[in-house]
């Protein structure tokens, strides 16, 4: 809920609270120009004996907002209510699902590089979960409300944002935040949302595509300005008629690996999951897997070695699950084949194993999470998604070599967030094919 008011005049210092009133839509100074001054008669005087200052550095880096002398305290409390906007909170700041609720927090203010997008959509993630039981903070400096990939339109932006204006449609990738009303990111972390695509349809493609591509592709960019990522890259490195296999296929960055592999023009696509309804959807998807394993009832390195491969094993291989796979995941890989992992689902330790394998076929393995990357490998793993991917993408019946998948709530209705505790449920579950989106109403 956003009040806006007229006349809203203060400080002309540059302070967060005058960023804040131009962030909810009022104009810069219409004297000096500057985007930090207030338009209006002087109404607020500076360093007044009644500055209350006891409330307005109740916030950290809040500086006071100035009071004219005729005006009251309540007034003024008044209108620093007028900076916040609805999220979603945990009750206690950890715990089940049951302990999401809709709360009121600041409105995030736009700095120099960066914009404010109205959220329409957001998409949910495993790291959502363990950060809400309190076992994933957010990176430093990113905000603590849920959330890292959201589809909206901007409403500000800061004074060095050259590429974008105010009503752009975009979709984005953030270290935290994506659970609210408003956002605010780099400029460089969002890219125009396609006119093809929905909101819920834009929301899904940040994490699961970028992901995915980390295991699939080479951004070259990337090598050049992050050696250090290097490896990483490497080792997902696809070419055409590499043989590939990505679990947790029916996952979002499952599907979304799946299609890229095929959009590179990987030979064969084995994927895995845990039941035959979600194989058969993954075979039935236009540029889905080719092949798949019941990792419950199959050993997926034999399907991979004798099924799909001919004896060879795969080159490109995507594991979310680590310790249950890792071993058959070292089975399965070909000579000179690239591991990624992304994440740890069957728990992150290996009792034993023989590495033996490892050197035999000189395997590469590398980690990799989006997450913790620095803005610049963000940025640049995003701009070449833009170029090469972003337009190939269209809704689950578009006519896209690559489409998004989503994962509806009953009778096929997209989650509102008012409904965030039943999303959190279903992806505890297992129970999605495809992603998990949450609307803002
Ligand atoms: N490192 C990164 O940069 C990065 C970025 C995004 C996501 N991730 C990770 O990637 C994974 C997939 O993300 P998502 O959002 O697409 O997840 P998702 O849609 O929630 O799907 C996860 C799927 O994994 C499978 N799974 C769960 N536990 C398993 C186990 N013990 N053994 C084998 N399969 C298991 C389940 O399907 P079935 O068992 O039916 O196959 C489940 O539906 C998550 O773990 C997430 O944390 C990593």
């Amino acid at each position: 809920m956003r009040t806006h008011v007229k006349h809203v005049d203060f400080t002309c210092h540059p302070s967060d609270t005058a960023r804040r009133l131009r962030a909810a839509g009022e104009r810069p100074c219409g004297r000096c120009k500057s985007s930090v001054h207030a338009i209006g008669t002087g109404y607020y005087t500076c360093g007044g004996w009644r500055c209350p200052r006891a409330i307005t550095q109740r916030s950290r880096d809040q500086q006071p907002l100035h009071l004219p002398n005729d005006e009251s305290k309540d007034k003024f409390v008044f209108k620093l209510t007028l900076f916040s906007m609805r999220a979603v909170l945990v009750k206690n700041d950890a715990g089940p699902a049951d302990s999401l609720y809709i709360g009121q927090v600041e409105t995030p203010v736009a700095n120099a590089n960066e914009v404010l997008v109205k959220v329409k959509a957001f998409g949910l993630n495993r790291m959502d979960i363990h950060q809400r039981e309190g076992h994933y903070p957010p990176p430093p400096g990113s905000s603590t409300v849920l959330g890292v990939e959201f589809s909206g339109q901007i409403t500000s932006v800061g004074t060095q944002v050259t590429r974008w204006n105010v009503g752009d449609e975009v979709l984005g990738l953030a270290g935290g935040g994506a659970y609210a009303e408003y956002i605010v990111v780099p400029q460089t972390h969002i890219v125009t949302k396609p006119a093809h695509l929905t909101w819920a349809e834009a929301a899904a493609i940040p994490e699961n595509f970028l992901t995915g591509s980390q295991g699939s592709f080479l951004p070259e960019i990337v090598v050049d300005l992050l050696p250090a990522f290097q490896a990483i890259v490497l080792c997902g490195e696809i070419k055409a008629e590499d043989n590939v296999l990505v679990h947790a296929g029916a996952s979002g960055v499952g599907i979304a690996a799946i299609q890229l592999a095929r959009f590179y023009q990987a030979k064969t696509v084995t994927a895995t999951a845990s039941t035959s309804v979600k194989l058969d959807f993954l075979r039935s998807i236009s540029n889905g897997a080719t092949h798949t394993a019941n990792y419950k009832t199959q050993d997926f390195s034999q399907v991979v070695l004798e099924e799909t491969t001919g004896g060879k094993g795969v080159d490109v291989l995507v594991d979310f699950v680590g310790q249950s796979h890792f071993e058959k995941n070292l089975n399965s890989l070909a000579m000179d084949g690239r591991m990624t992992l992304l994440a740890f689902l069957s728990g992150p330790v290996v009792p034993s194993v023989n590495l033996a394998t490892i050197l035999r076929k000189r395997l590469r393995i590398q980690g990799s999470t989006l997450r913790s990357r620095t803005p610049t490998y963000q940025s640049e793993l995003i701009a070449r998604f833009e170029r090469e991917i972003l337009e190939h993408i269209t809704g689950q019946d578009g006519p896209g070599e690559i489409k998004t998948y989503i994962h509806k709530a009953s009778a096929s209705v997209i989650f509102p967030w008012s409904e965030i505790q039943a999303a959190h449920r279903e992806m505890e579950a297992d129970a999605n094919i495809g992603k998990i989106i949450a609307e803002i109403d």
